[in-house]
């Protein structure tokens, strides 16, 4: 039910230039408390009352018309508030990760698309939604907090679920192995990127969608955290690969 905190194993590839312990370290670090006000602000709203909300006000994709790519380009003005790892703009990350898978499966080219996609779910922000209704570790909702939350002792407190007796139990709203496919996880832009995808039925193999839920999902999750780095693509120069590969998936105008 509840995502591991720690990132995926860095014995595999891609070979991490940062390690386990500097990566997703929620303690300390230059960033810490936007961090933490982020995910303090995230754990006292999300709600079950909330996710539905979001998800009946995104789920007809009718907010805007654009291609892929120009969805990308919106994320030149973003910097995730939730990130403790780095702060350039997500664009970058989305270059970082699909050039990391292509190293690694050069032959899966719809793999290099997910990893390019697989956060532009964040549009919400540019959108207008509040950073914690977007960015960050997603968590289920409906039930007892699970201890691997991030800060799960530190800030719920304020979330009314907590105290609601439909909500505040260990299942909760769900019956015992109901199975992870029926929790309802916290609003943010995975479930809104897998929405879109859906939406407009973008030509990826199926296991993209299945695995969608937990970010990139198990083969992706690693190329996702293990090339965050400071030194940053040349973004020019990819955009003819990367647009090719959109033109072959996910073409034209696309409703978001
Ligand atoms: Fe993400
Ligand atoms: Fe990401």
């Amino acid at each position: 039910m509840s995502r591991p905190q720690a990132g995926p194993d860095p014995s595999e590839d891609p070979k991490p230039d940062r390690t386990r312990t500097e990566l997703r370290n929620y303690t300390e670090g230059e960033r810490i408390g936007r961090v933490f006000g982020t995910y303090l602000l995230m754990h006292t709203h999300q709600t079950v009352e909330f996710v539905r909300a979001k998800s009946a006000q995104y789920g007809s994709c009718s907010r805007r018309r654009m291609s892929a790519m120009e969805a990308l380009e919106l994320l030149d003005q973003l910097v995730d508030e939730s990130d403790p790892d780095v702060d350039f703009p997500n664009s970058f990350h989305a270059f970082q990760t699909a050039e990391g898978i292509r190293r690694a499966h050069p032959d899966k080219d719809w793999f290099h698309l997910v990893g390019l996609l697989h956060d532009l779910g964040k549009v919400l922000v540019l959108f207008g939604e509040p950073q914690w209704a977007v960015v960050g570790d997603t968590f289920p909702v409906g039930c007892k907090v699970q201890s691997s939350v991030v800060y799960a002792d530190s800030t719920f407190h304020d979330n009314p679920d907590t105290k609601d007796p439909r909500y505040s139990t260990e299942c909760g709203m769900y019956q015992p192995g109901c199975g992870l496919e029926n929790v309802l996880m916290s609003w943010g832009h995975d479930e809104y990127m897998y929405q879109v995808m859906k939406f407009n039925n973008f030509a990826l193999p199926k296991e993209v969608s299945s695995a969608w839920g937990g970010g990139l999902g198990t083969p992706g999750s690693k190329f996702d955290l293990y090339t965050k780095q400071e030194e940053l693509p040349d973004v020019q120069q990819l955009r003819a690969y990367y647009q090719g590969l959109i033109d072959k998936y996910c073409p034209g105008q696309l409703c978001w």
